[in-house]
């Protein structure tokens, strides 16, 4: 197979990584998972491509990200266990098909494959931008469960986020803010879900130079 460079573009459009996406979304929505629709992944596509901008990481290497962001959870339609896993083996192959040379797919297999807080953690720098991205997508949009009278834990503390924005401040700072309706979930909520997402930020930051901080309601947490 002849190695060309594979754009964004390129795998924004090809059909069977946004086939995958569609069905994985579907598949594990009926197990009462929030969204993973192509708005998460082109959310997270965007916001590792920009954080490793923001930091002055070369173009390519944040385009990797946007890559790696873009298709991270393919791997939810085998199974939403081991997803991480699965999905870097079916983004490897996918990608030997496209051309990508494997150096460049080390690292976007590496940086899928160590994205799930159980199993990864920041491997390179893709890899830590991915995370950055993933673990800091909270928002009411995600939850899909519309009756309230049945919100689990996940669906609350998404549900409670009004306002999230990620930025890289001066000082290589990559700061997650918040704003959270602590009526509907109390703080002590959103950080028995967060914290070793928020965890894996921290390394995330700390692999790119930088630091991670998390500012809710205006005060900073961590
Ligand atoms: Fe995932
Ligand atoms: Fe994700």
């Amino acid at each position: 197979m002849e190695e060309k460079t594979v754009t964004f573009q390129d795998v924004l459009q090809n059909e069977e990584i946004r086939m995958y996406l569609e069905k994985g979304d579907k598949y594990i929505g009926t197990m009462g998972f929030t969204e993973h629709s192509m708005v998460h992944s082109q959310r997270v596509a965007k916001v590792a491509y920009e954080i490793l901008l923001a930091l002055k990481y070369d173009a390519r290497t944040a385009e990797l990200a946007r890559i790696a962001g873009f298709m991270h959870d393919i791997g939810n339609v085998v199974n939403r266990i081991d997803h991480a896993q699965t999905g870097a083996l079916m983004a490897y192959n996918i990608l030997v098909r496209m051309g990508m040379s494997p150096r460049e797919i080390s690292k976007v297999i590496a940086a899928i494959g160590n994205h799930d807080e159980g199993t990864g953690t920041a491997v390179n720098q893709v890899s830590a931008a991915l995370i950055l991205s993933d673990k800091t997508d909270v928002r009411r949009s995600r939850v899909r469960n519309k009756d309230f009278s049945k919100f689990d834990i996940h669906d609350r503390v998404n549900y409670a986020v009004e306002h999230s924005k990620v930025s890289v401040l001066e000082g290589r700072v990559i700061q997650l803010e918040l704003k959270i309706d602590t009526e509907i979930c109390s703080l002590i909520d959103y950080f028995e879900i967060f914290l070793n997402r928020m965890i894996m930020c921290r390394r995330a930051a700390d692999f790119l130079n930088g630091r991670f901080h998390l500012l809710i309601n205006g005060t900073k947490m961590v």
